[in-house]
């Protein structure tokens, strides 16, 4: 089986990668050029390289984001593009979404539900998998809300993080198998609040701080609006709680590593 993902060399992508290496040969899309063997460089902005990392491929795991807030159709445009790319051949499109982004209104979030409406609509077959934020991406979040004397957090924020690990295995089991369609959603296994997910934090840092709970403006403060909307209703649930992922990276100065975005 030869398996595309775009995206292989993002958070989720390189955990995906590692665990597709035994089962398939996988191929990864990059805008760097990159000498190892698999890569191939390209852009779903521009549409370079795309045709010949699509060639020849039994599946495509769409994992690539631009991550732009500010122009969230970015995203839609690619995955139009990469659509587009696929003349002749029908390989299985597996795509990475997002818990919520049929409920949450922001920009970002509706891209996304337009990505998935695309590849449902693309004429091949497809899984789509949505997941909530990646325990990587609250520490992001959490880490500038405490760099003064008072962690401040975005009040009545809902989260239900998820190891990203867990992500990357359930997305293995898709690619490999059969398109489902919409599959499970995937969470962690604990609902929690911002001011909960900072205070481990800081807890498992050893770093004092009090925690002030307000309305902010902004991505945080419109995600914070709309409460429990990222979290998983009848979907699975991962094992590895935020303070469990935290505990496996603190160092005895209580800095913490982060995989990826250090
Ligand atoms: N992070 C979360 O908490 C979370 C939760 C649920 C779902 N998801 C979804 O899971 C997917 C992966 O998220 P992530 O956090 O792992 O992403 P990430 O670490 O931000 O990585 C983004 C990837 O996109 C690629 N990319 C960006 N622009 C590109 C372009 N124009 N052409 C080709 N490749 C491009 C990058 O590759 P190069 O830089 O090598 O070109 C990189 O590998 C995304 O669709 C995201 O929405 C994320």
């Amino acid at each position: 089986m030869r398996v595309l993902i775009t995206g292989g060399t993002g958070v989720l992508g390189r955990e995906l990668t590692s665990r597709l290496r035994d089962h398939a040969e996988v191929r990864i899309l990059s805008r760097s050029h990159r000498s190892e063997q698999g890569f191939v460089q390209g852009d779903l902005e521009t549409g370079e390289g795309l045709a010949e990392a699509t060639a020849g491929v039994d599946v495509i795991a769409h994992l690539a984001s631009a991550a732009d807030y500010r122009r969230p159709q970015r995203d839609v445009k690619q995955t139009r593009r990469l659509v587009a790319t696929l003349t002749s051949a029908r390989p299985h499109l597996v795509y990475a979404s997002i818990v919520g982004v049929d409920k949450v209104p922001i920009g970002f979030f509706r891209a996304k539900l337009e990505s998935e409406r695309v590849i449902e609509a693309s004429g091949m077959p497809w899984t789509v998998v949505r997941a909530t934020e990646f325990h990587d991406l609250i520490l992001r979040y959490l880490r500038p809300m405490a760099k003064g004397p008072v962690a401040v957090v975005p009040r009545r924020a809902i989260l239900q993080p998820v190891e990203v690990g867990e992500v990357a295995d359930r997305l293995a089991e898709l690619v490999i198998g059969p398109p489902v369609g919409r599959a499970r959603d995937l969470g962690g296994p604990q609902v929690e609040t911002m001011e909960e997910l900072m205070r481990t934090y800081l807890e498992v840092a050893g770093r004092r701080r009090r925690v002030l709970a307000i309305p902010l403006p902004g991505r945080l403060g419109a995600m914070a609006g709309v409460g429990g909307s990222m979290v998983v209703a009848d979907g699975d649930r991962g094992r590895l709680t935020f303070a469990e992922h935290l505990r496996a990276r603190v160092a005895t100065d209580g800095s913490i590593s982060h995989r990826y975005h250090d």
